[in-house]
């Protein structure tokens, strides 16, 4: 869009000017001849035309396949190990290799057009040239309405033309290019945004009495996931979630920090809409931690002081010790200032965990969100982890969702989810006695 717009500006005004001052004076030399210039122009502006109209899509569609590639690269980055182990590297290649042929081609088709652009308008100026040569000759020789010497002034004038019509044209193509950048950015930024962040939105400064579910229904698009749940979490208890796969969990527990809105019905916290706060404070005051923990390309220290960016030393360290990490973070050869490696591949699943888990105790929010965060992990981590969960979700106000029922079992409310229904809630030992489905859940996992 620079190149486009800013190469151009200057152009847009210089040169309309010179155009109108000289086709002035042609006309007051000449009204006839330069009448006849002005029908052979748009002429030209049409063989002109067709060319740039071109240039226009072929442009989207190079924006759009630089988009592709870019993509694939960071995907295939992403998912080196998955891509070995089913051997589909010749696949992915073969998929990269179709889309940036594809490129090529359409910079090439732009390239050519371009390049075909300039010589075109040259012939067409020298063809312009020659005919009005021809016709005024003409004129001339005639002997009618105009002299010798005023035919030879005019063409020198005439000639003046030539160039900033040129370069008008060109900034016209430049245009179309500039407008198919536009086109694309506009699809990007117009992309639905799912949350509004409301600007002049409260300060949610600090939480003191309850999260409340009041009738909240949510659906993608037509497929109801969550219907009518009402829940009440008060401050300092721990609410777990069960149910099974697919049944709701984590679509209820990200309306608290607001992934998506509630489709019907409201999220209150402390009494108040949340979409009365503004987003980040009501971010600010909760930690989520979910079953892949997401690490970035730097320093252990720097992962864990994510939430918190003028945390000292001291504080890091006793963030890992409460998420069990310390000890492993000594051993390596860097200590706290090791890298983690690309998304944190140089740990294990385990000790990512506990940086992810290190990282919400540092924030020390008062709400906590627990999405599956020991279901990847073995059980000898596992162990380490829920420990680690333990110490941080002290004094807290908790969501939990876990698939090993034992580490909610002392949960203060047990939600049982179905298809998105609430279908039996209430402490262990009222649930046990239910004997519905969370007894049964919890029978099975006895077996094993
Ligand atoms: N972006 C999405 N678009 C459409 N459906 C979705 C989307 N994300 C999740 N779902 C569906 O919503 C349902 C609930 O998902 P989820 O809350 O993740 O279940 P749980 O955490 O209980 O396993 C599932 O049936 C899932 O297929
Ligand atoms: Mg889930």
């Amino acid at each position: 869009m620079e190149g486009s717009v800013v190469g151009t500006l200057e152009g847009w005004i210089r040169d309309p000017l010179t155009i109108i001052v000289t086709l002035t004076v042609l006309f007051l030399i000449s009204f006839q001849l330069t009448l006849f210039i002005l029908i052979l122009i748009p002429v030209l502006g049409l063989v002109i035309g067709r060319i740039t109209k071109s240039l226009k899509r072929h442009s989207e569609e190079v924006s759009r396949k630089n988009g592709e590639s870019f993509s694939i690269i960071d995907e295939t980055l992403g998912g080196l190990r998955v891509i070995k182990a089913f051997n589909i590297e010749k696949l992915l290649r073969n998929k990269y290799f179709t889309t940036s042929r594809e490129l090529l081609d359409a910079k090439n088709k732009i390239s050519y057009r371009r390049d075909m652009a300039s010589p075109l308008s040259e012939v067409l100026g020298v063809l312009l040239f020659t005919v009005v040569l021809y016709y005024g000759g003409r004129l001339v020789l005639r002997g009618q309405l105009i002299e010798a010497s005023a035919f030879l002034g005019f063409l020198g004038i005439f000639f003046n033309i030539i160039n900033p019509a040129k370069a008008l044209s060109t900034s016209f193509s430049n245009m179309r290019k500039g407008a198919a950048a536009i086109q694309r950015i506009e699809e990007v930024l117009n992309t639905p945004v799912t949350v509004d962040d409301n600007p002049n939105g409260k300060l949610l400064t600090s939480f003191s009495d309850r999260i409340e579910f009041r009738n909240v229904s949510f659906a993608y698009d037509d497929a109801v996931i969550l219907d009518n749940i009402n829940l009440v979490i008060e401050k300092g208890k721990t609410v777990a979630l069960v149910g099974s796969s697919g049944a709701g969990k984590s679509t209820l527990a990200d309306l608290v920090p607001r992934f998506h809105d509630v489709t019907s019905g409201e999220v209150l916290i402390d009494g108040v809409n949340i979409k009365d706060y503004s987003l980040e404070s009501v971010r600010s005051q909760m930690s989520i931690v979910t079953q892949e923990p997401i690490l970035f390309n730097d320093t252990i220290a720097n992962n864990i002081a994510l939430g918190k960016s003028n945390a000292s030393q001291e504080e890091i360290e006793a963030a890992a010790i409460i998420a069990n990490a310390h000890p492993f973070i000594l051993k390596k050869e860097g200590g706290y200032q090791s890298n983690t490696g690309d998304r944190g591949t140089r740990l294990s699943g385990g000790e990512r965990q506990r940086l992810t888990i290190a990282r919400a105790v540092l924030k020390n929010p008062p709400i906590l969100i627990l999405d599956e965060a020991t279901s990847s992990l073995d059980t000898e981590s596992e162990r380490l982890v829920q420990d680690a969960i333990n110490n941080m979700m002290q004094n807290r106000t908790s969501i939990v969702i876990a698939h090993r029922l034992s580490t909610i079992r002392h949960a203060d409310e047990i939600i049982v989810l179905q298809k998105g229904k609430i279908v039996e809630r209430g402490n262990h030992e009222q649930l046990l006695a239910l004997g519905g489905f969370y007894k049964k859940l919890v029978e099975m996992q006895e077996v094993r």
